[in-house]
């Protein structure tokens, strides 16, 4: 099976790995040629570091990079794919100029789908003769670390479209949530909203310092989350389950967020977060640290992939 992977930035090269290392031959393709290039080099040097952690399903990294060739065009590249993943600029206008091509250059049965994180497919897909094969497949940067895939279809995207897509997802070893219909930020992006925006509110409201907040993220809550979700975690925090926790804390948590302030995300507060983060992280070390991110993943999902769900 063939996949093609439309614009090489930073998740698009991620996804030729996704794929590649899962048996399927990739071809990209960039409106800027250098990107291509710039993709390949970086995948080529990511790979044995993947291999060394057992994240490239057994493959060598000599394999996973064969199978990833540029294309001398948008037409050779979608040529022959069953499923084309767009990974364009994170803008209306973009996407529907890029869709209105694939639509008209890819064959009828290709699946179209963009990674757009905020964008529903209904906003670009819409005029299309062929909107009935084009969705959201929204990953999570970087998504050969991070195996969630948000499938979010437009009103006139057909079952299978859906269907075939979360079957090709799962076939590549990511994890697709399906969304019934379509609305702002899908699931990850409205669940992380409300965590911002509480965070926000108890530093503009004065009860806590950013960092107390990303600790109790990261050596709270946080730690629960990467093996499993919010509703198994009160379910396994009361000795009834979901319903005796509900029973026990429901009321508290009901009246807590009853009087929630909602922050601005904007202003001096905004200022005073990012004065914060600098402070931690110089501009300077912004993208070591960057790296030192995906290493952390890197390591986590070494540790995931040996260990049942
Ligand atoms: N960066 C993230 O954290 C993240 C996470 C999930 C989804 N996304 C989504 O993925 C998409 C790509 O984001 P990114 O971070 O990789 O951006 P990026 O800027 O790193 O890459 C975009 C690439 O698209 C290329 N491009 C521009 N016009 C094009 C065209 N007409 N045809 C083909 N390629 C074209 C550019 O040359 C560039 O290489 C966006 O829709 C974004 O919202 C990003």
């Amino acid at each position: 099976m063939k996949i093609a992977v439309i614009g090489t930035g930073l998740i698009g090269r991620s996804w030729s790995m996704v794929f590649a290392r899962a048996g399927l031959d990739v071809s990209i393709w960039d409106a800027h040629p250098p990107a291509a290039d710039a993709a390949l080099d970086f995948i080529g040097h990511r790979l044995p570091e993947l291999a060394e952690l057992g994240l490239l399903h057994g493959r060598t990294p000599e394999a996973v990079l064969a199978a990833i060739k540029p294309a001398a065009s948008l037409a050779d590249c979608l040529a022959g794919a069953a499923h084309v993943q767009e990974n364009g600029p994170e803008r209306v206008a973009d996407k529907t100029t890029l869709f209105a091509e694939l639509d008209r250059l890819a064959a009828p049965d290709t699946v179209l789908a963009s990674s757009t994180t905020a964008i529903r497919a209904s906003a670009f897909t819409e005029a299309l003769p062929g909107r009935g094969r084009c969705l959201v497949a929204h990953p999570v940067n970087p998504p050969y670390l991070i195996p969630l895939v948000e499938l979010s279809p437009a009103p006139w995207t057909t079952p299978d479209t859906v269907a075939r897509t979360k079957t090709l997802m799962e076939q590549a070893g990511m994890v697709p949530a399906v969304l019934k219909r379509e609305i702002d930020g899908f699931i990850l992006n409205r669940l992380q909203a409300a965590l911002i925006a509480e965070g926000m509110s108890l530093v503009e409201t004065g009860i806590a310092d950013p960092s107390d907040i990303d600790n109790t993220v990261k050596h709270g809550l946080g730690l629960r989350w990467s093996f499993m979700g919010p509703f198994e975690t009160i379910d396994l925090n009361a000795p009834g389950g979901l319903r005796d926790y509900v029973d026990r804390y429901g009321p508290g948590f009901s009246d807590m967020m009853a009087h929630s302030t909602v922050p601005s995300w904007s202003g001096a507060s905004i200022e005073r977060l990012h004065a914060d983060r600098r402070e931690a992280v110089p501009e300077a070390e912004h993208k070591a640290r960057q790296e030192w991110r995906d290493r952390r993943l890197m390591a986590l999902m070494a540790h995931k992939v040996t260990q049942p769900d």
